[in-house]
């Protein structure tokens, strides 16, 4: 029998316990051994509710208790999920945790600490939800140097942008359904200005590069200056809006950044909608692969993990080796990537042409006082001059 405990009982937490409660049977044989959610920490009491008796408040109790070999950490935020953390894996327990602010901010120390006492510390729920991208970059895809992840790791925003695009409806709103939904995040600014995308692209850049990137140093923009005009201009060029995180290989480092991108209809991120999520990556000797799943809500999180729970069984006694230094890495400047730019401006068509040369103007009727324009091939500081020599710039979005 492997005792298990969770900790923090919200959308993810009671997840868990639904998944293990669900498919228990099947997790065990997988397994091997039964498995049992001794305690839930939690700061509620759940009166009432079948997992009462489990409930504890103080995670000392869990840290102290040597039947408890596995520990689920699903409270989301760096403190105090590190020091709880902390103490399970230094107390020779396993971790598994949903919490990307948590390996974002803290994977390769906690990595380290987990190799120190061997046992395991894995994430394969704080990126993609349920999709298994930590895993396939960890263990399948280890033969290949990864030239270059893209994707939609945020639900929440693919979600808004999905249905402001096919329904029309208005930012507020949309928000207001990923949130009942259980997709957002408690502070859903994350969400919207792109932060939790950026920390996601921050764990995968780390594992790809085998080293910390911390996600205060990848340019990130979000989905909150996406306008209704944005989408009727995007429709007419056949493109759609998405939040992309993208980390592309530059020499020994990567550029990494999370901004909205104007896809074409044959790219295969195109279609990927709803709270969908799906990583695109590219290595050297594999060429392209793509990874497309339930990237947010309770189940489909808690699957991935569950999974990291049977994982952790089979391994109690073996630390699985994983390199990410916690030696930073400086990355590329994103602004020397080069692509094409789409923009929108008051200004007129000679002013344009003066400062960005040969243009493709695109027509929309409700354009009113503006004008749509695509650019040439150019690398990003040089658009930003020429971005500066016009000025009168109501909209900026780039090209996939
Ligand atoms: N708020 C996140 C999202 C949850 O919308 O993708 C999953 O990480």
């Amino acid at each position: 029998m492997i005792k298990i405990a969770v900790m923090g009982y919200g959308t993810i937490g009671t997840g868990v316990v639904q998944v293990i409660g669900t498919n228990q049977d099947s997790i065990c044989k997988k397994v091997g051994e039964e498995i049992e959610v001794k305690y839930i920490l939690d700061v509620r009491d759940f009166e009432g509710d079948p997992i009462q008796e489990k409930v504890v408040h103080d995670y000392q109790v869990i840290a102290n208790d040597p039947e408890v070999a596995i520990v689920v950490e699903t409270m989301g935020g760096v403190e105090p999920a590190y020091t709880f953390v902390k103490a399970m894996l230094l107390a020779g327990k396993s971790v598994t945790t949903s919490n990307k602010a948590l390996v974002a901010a803290k994977g390769a120390d906690l990595i380290a600490t987990a190799k120190e006492k061997n046992v395991n510390f894995m994430f394969e729920a704080s990126v993609g939800g349920g999709i298994p991208i930590i895993r396939a970059l960890n263990s399948c895809l280890t033969a290949d140097r990864i030239e270059e992840i893209c994707g939609i790791v945020n639900g929440t925003t693919n979600y808004m942008m999905t249905k402001m695009t096919e329904d029309g409806c208005d930012f507020d709103e949309v928000l207001k359904e990923a949130q009942a939904k259980g997709y957002a995040e408690k502070d859903p600014t994350a969400d919207i200005e792109g932060h939790d995308a950026g920390r996601k692209i921050a764990i995968l850049t780390s594992l790809i590069a085998g080293q910390q990137v911390d996600f205060e140093d990848v340019h990130t923009e979000g989905i909150t200056k996406i306008s209704a005009t944005d989408i009727l201009y995007a429709k007419k060029m056949d493109r759609s809006i998405k939040l992309l995180a993208i980390s592309k290989q530059v020499g020994e480092t990567y550029a990494v950044m999370v901004a909205p991108f104007l896809l074409p209809k044959d790219h295969p991120l195109f279609s990927v909608n709803g709270v969908f999520n799906a990583i695109f990556v590219r290595g050297n000797m594999l060429g392209d692969a793509m990874f497309y799943g339930s990237g947010a809500g309770s189940l489909p999180t808690a699957s991935a993990v569950v999974a990291d729970v049977v994982e952790l069984a089979k391994h109690i006694g073996k630390h699985i080796e994983l390199e990410w230094k916690s030696q930073k890495l400086t990355i590329a400047d994103y602004r020397q990537q080069a692509m094409r730019f789409f923009v929108r401006t008051t200004k007129d068509q000679a002013a344009i042409e003066n400062a960005f040369g040969n243009v493709e103007y695109i027509e929309v009727p409700q354009a009113g006082d503006e004008i749509g324009f695509v650019t040439q091939e150019m690398k990003e500081a040089e658009y930003e001059e020429k971005a500066a020599k016009l000025g009168a710039i109501r909209q900026m979005i780039r090209f996939h």
